[in-house]
């Protein structure tokens, strides 16, 4: 296969961990035969910087011109501590989002059996948890009306009848092919857009029989997940329900930097971390690349290339199993691992396997 590849490393750790999800994706590539042709553009605070825009046109015709898109994080504490600040690198991911209409985003919670003692959640509880969330990523909140002045603030949750039958498909899809059982997550006791979710849910379940359909207020849902992590197959949610979810979801994993989600819909999809920019850590080598590498084995999965994401996926567990992990997952007294030498032993791996 031919594989036309926009790189967007954005910012903080975003450098770091792109260049090992390259590579990676370079070695897998040259195991199975595939041709791989990488574009990099600017997104985030690197782009403001740069251009004054955080998601310039130059980088959406990349985004359109590429297969997919291999995006690692954006954002920086200037811009979070100024109320003022007029553009943010953040708008360049919403806008990214919006303009490639990628409209559901899925993010598996998995757990590694390694790590299970480093979630602060009881083994016994988190053991086998397995669930994907789908989030709704561009309607609700963060694109509905506006209004900002001194005195008073709103935003809107508007959702239109299509947006919510297009992802509610999507999640059934999942749901037929794990284990078939749906959650979809509201609150529709309280919220008009919920009751619609709601409403087109219960349309639209009896086409898939096939699927055990409930329903649960999204508070209730954050506290089972916690609770019984196991009860969950997929979840299905809107935008801002799904943000805060899947946060806590990767508790369940142990780490934030674990988890990779996909962004799929009209156009070019986009593979990234769950995570964000981790500023803090930025060109200290220290941050987690597995949440990157998972990312681009959801991108090989998403072209139907299962056994290259089924390799990329051994060989993460296995520099678990060694104990070639960043210092936030590390055993106690191991070495710890930088992320440049995470990704170098997982792309050695590859190589040889
Ligand atoms: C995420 C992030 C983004 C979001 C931010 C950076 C805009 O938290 O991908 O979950 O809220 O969607
Ligand atoms: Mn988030």
């Amino acid at each position: 296969m031919n594989l036309k590849i926009a790189v967007l490393p954005g910012d903080g750790i975003g450098p770091e961990i792109s260049r090992q999800g390259v590579d990676v994706m370079t070695a897998v590539c040259e195991k199975f035969g595939h041709a791989v042709e990488y574009r990099y553009a600017i997104c985030g605070a690197d782009a403001i910087d740069k251009v004054g825009d955080p998601f310039p046109e130059e980088t959406f015709e990349t985004c359109l011109w590429a297969d997919a898109v291999l995006f690692s994080a954006v954002g920086d504490p200037k811009f979070d501590n100024d109320p003022n600040a007029k553009v943010r690198p953040e708008q360049g991911l919403l806008a990214m989002r919006k303009k490639l209409g990628l409209f559901a985003n899925i993010r598996p919670v998995e757990t590694f059996r390694c790590l299970i003692h480093k979630s602060p959640l009881r083994a016994e509880l988190v053991e086998g948890a397995d669930f994907i969330c789908i989030r709704e990523l561009t309607g609700g909140m963060y694109f509905g009306e506006k209004y900002e002045d001194n005195d008073r603030a709103y935003d809107t949750n508007a959702y239109t009848r299509p947006e919510i039958e297009r992802i509610l498909h999507v999640a059934y899809s999942y749901a037929r092919r794990r284990r078939r059982h749906l959650t979809v997550v509201d609150k529709a006791n309280v919220l008009a857009s919920s009751r619609l979710w709601r409403k087109v849910a219960q349309e639209i379940a009896p086409q898939y029989p096939d699927v055990d359909t409930d329903y649960m207020y999204v508070d209730n849902a954050a506290m089972r997940m916690i609770q019984e992590p196991r009860f969950f197959d997929v979840m299905v949610t809107e935008n801002t329900f799904g943000d805060i979810l899947t946060d806590e979801g990767s508790v369940i994993s142990g780490s934030m930097g674990l988890l990779p989600s996909a962004s799929t819909g009209e156009k070019t999809p986009v593979f990234e971390p769950i995570h964000g920019s981790w500023p803090q850590a930025k060109g200290m080598n220290i941050a987690n690349p597995l949440a990157q590498i998972l990312s681009v084995a959801m991108l090989f999965e998403y072209f139907n290339l299962m056994e290259e994401g089924a390799l990329i996926r051994k060989a993460v567990n296995a520099s678990l199993d060694a104990n070639v992990r960043t210092p936030e997952i590390q055993v106690e007294g191991g070495a710890t691992y930088g992320t440049d030498a995470v990704g170098a032993w997982i792309a050695d791996y590859i190589r040889q396997a």
